[in-house]
């Protein structure tokens, strides 16, 4: 089986051998307090076994066949949620959407901000489509969802009346609790459940993620399988050399140690970037609390490299870089050769934008790392359900990992809270 691999030769330069050996111990602590599931927050940690419990249920059927038959009515569905509950299936839609898969479905995002410019827009465009909306809270008592959700389907039951509108509103929330949860029953929605041991911003392997994924046209089979995969290096190999989970924990780990607070997850395609937001929720909601936690940041080259890259390169030594490196792409552009060569770009005819966008990757690699800036690689031998389930495990598994490692607990949001309680006071709730 081909996986996706962890590089650090561009940190070891920077990360002494001593430091190396106090942290191997404190990674393999943490690795067995995960695997074990005896840490802080072990009661959300279902995440670790999904992938094979997916592959040994009925449920990717189940949401195959529902969605499936949901989809010759329609031409969009509404995502209605946020954090954890829309940014998994965002980045994985967003990074193979180019493949047009969808077959003209349209994917609309709601409930994720308090902007009323967007959903006033989203409900014009409403008018004219055949749609469906999911909604998905584990909570279902979120209120940027609520809120969305109260106008769209006042909408959708206007539009096609309550009995057909019930038929094409899924809810995906706890099994018995919550807002969410009684309104489906109440109205009869199709409903999956997130279980109870698995936290939002790890719950895209679950109907949080697949059911999105499954009206968009992705292969959720092949996006499990890859997850599973990978769960099965990640669980079962403590040979760091071996585990990419566990060589990332450990250089990321290492360069904190060492003053470099921010990581910057970087791609070169910008499909890419709503799965570095997903990251940055994830890692950051995991790792940022008791004054502790590197800071998730992101970027997308070569187009930031003429913004921020002049920071990246020379500004304060805080940063290090962690590459999206996609190492086969299935669509491409030769640039041509021109007989007055006008612009001088013969010497360039022949090549694709692929090459030189690999060549640029290797050649602000060199420059940051000269700069001081340390980089891990991700390598992804391509962008498909299979590796970017794998990729999604592998991350998920090191978070889990580095938040041990920080000795906090990765898998509760107190922080989260405190805008919200502020708010309701001043909504006088
Ligand atoms: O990771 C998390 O737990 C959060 O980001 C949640 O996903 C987010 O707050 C949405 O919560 P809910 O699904 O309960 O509406």
């Amino acid at each position: 089986m081909k996986a996706i691999s962890v590089n650090n030769k561009f940190s070891e330069q920077f990360i002494p051998i001593e430091l190396n050996n106090i942290i191997i111990n404190e990674l393999i602590s943490a690795y067995n307090t995960l695997i074990d599931k005896t840490g802080k927050g072990k009661e959300f940690t279902g995440w670790i076994d999904t992938p094979k419990s997916i592959l040994d249920s009925s449920l990717l059927y189940e949401v195959n066949e529902h969605i499936g038959s949901l989809k010759n009515k329609i031409d969009s569905v509404v995502v209605i949620g946020i954090g954890g509950s829309y940014l998994g299936a965002k980045a994985i839609i967003d990074a193979l959407n180019y493949q047009h898969i969808s077959n003209g479905i349209k994917i609309h995002y709601a409930g994720n901000d308090l902007n009323g410019i967007n959903l006033s827009n989203l409900l014009n465009n409403l008018e004219r489509e055949d749609y469906a909306v999911v909604v998905i809270s584990k909570s279902g008592t979120t209120i940027e969802p609520a809120i969305a959700f109260r106008i769209i389907k006042e909408h959708i039951e206007k539009k096609y009346g309550t009995s057909e509108a019930a038929n094409r509103i899924i809810a995906i929330t706890d099994k018995e609790k919550g807002k969410l949860r009684e309104t489906a029953n109440q109205n009869n929605y199709k409903t999956f459940v997130i279980p109870d041991d698995v936290g939002g911003r790890f719950s895209v392997l679950t109907p949080v993620g697949l059911v999105p994924l499954a009206f968009a046209g992705i292969d959720i089979n092949e996006l499990v399988r890859g997850a599973n995969d990978m769960a099965e290096i990640c669980t079962k190999e403590n040979d760091i050399s071996k585990n990419p989970a566990l060589q990332y924990a450990m250089t990321r780990y290492s360069l904190h140690a060492l003053g470099f607070d921010v990581e910057i997850l970087v791609n070169y395609l910008n499909q890419l970037n709503s799965l570095c937001e997903w990251w940055k929720q994830l890692f950051g909601e995991s790792e940022g609390k008791d004054g502790k936690g590197l800071f998730p940041a992101s970027t997308s080259f070569t187009t930031d490299l003429h913004s921020l890259g002049q920071f990246i390169q020379d500004g304060s030594k805080i940063l290090f870089e962690t590459i999206l490196h996609i190492e086969n792409i299935d669509k491409d552009v030769i640039i041509p050769k021109i007989e007055n060569d006008f612009d001088g770009l013969n010497y360039l005819a022949g090549k694709s934008l692929h090459q030189i966008n690999k060549i640029a990757e290797e050649a602000t690699t060199q420059a940051h790392v000269d700069g001081g800036v340390p980089n891990i690689t991700i390598n992804i031998p391509q962008l498909n359900e299979y590796y970017l389930g794998q990729l999604i495990y592998m991350f998920e598994f090191a978070c889990g990992i580095g938040g041990y490692m920080l000795d906090v607990n990765p898998f509760d949001q107190p922080g989260v809270e405190a805008y919200k309680k502020n708010m309701f006071k001043l909504l006088q709730y």
